[in-house]
């Protein structure tokens, strides 16, 4: 990790903690960037929730791949219905991933876990696709 890395790593890690601690539904709050010294695959970036098992998903492969893929958010109400998912934690009932895009490119992602079905809503989508906007200069 150089310098520059690591600032963006520390502000990424601040918009992971304030989102988690403000927003009640959610529960885990993480980025996923794209690995440049792989092909189409995340990388686990900073986070704040329950450590998981998926540090590097391939594009295409579960919610998060699947919106590396599209380039466009996705929003799940409930993880039990979705055929390509990964899950994370037993606890796990709806989760949003929304694109990071540098000059309308795919950089990296904002995925976010909720306990509780149904919990993301249009509001949500709204403020952290502004979110991302706000962060993608950082890449
Ligand atoms: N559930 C995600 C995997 C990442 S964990 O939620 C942190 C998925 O289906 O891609």
């Amino acid at each position: 990790v150089d310098r520059e890395d690591a600032s963006r790593d520390q502000k990424l890690q601040q918009i992971c903690e304030l989102l988690e601690e403000h927003i009640d539904e959610f529960d885990w709050v993480g980025f996923y960037l794209v690995d440049p010294k792989a092909d189409r695959e995340l990388i686990l970036g900073p986070y704040i929730g329950e450590e998981t098992d998926h540090t590097r998903i391939p594009f295409g492969k579960g919610i998060c791949g699947q919106a590396a893929e599209t380039n466009e958010t996705f929003m799940v109400q409930d993880v039990s219905k979705e055929d390509n998912y990964l899950a994370c934690s037993v606890h796990v009932e709806a989760e949003i991933v929304v694109p990071v895009k540098k000059d309308g490119k795919f950089v990296a992602e904002l995925d976010i876990d909720s306990h509780t079905k149904d919990s993301m809503t249009e509001e949500h989508r709204h403020m952290l696709e502004k979110v991302c906007g706000v962060v993608s200069p950082l890449f």
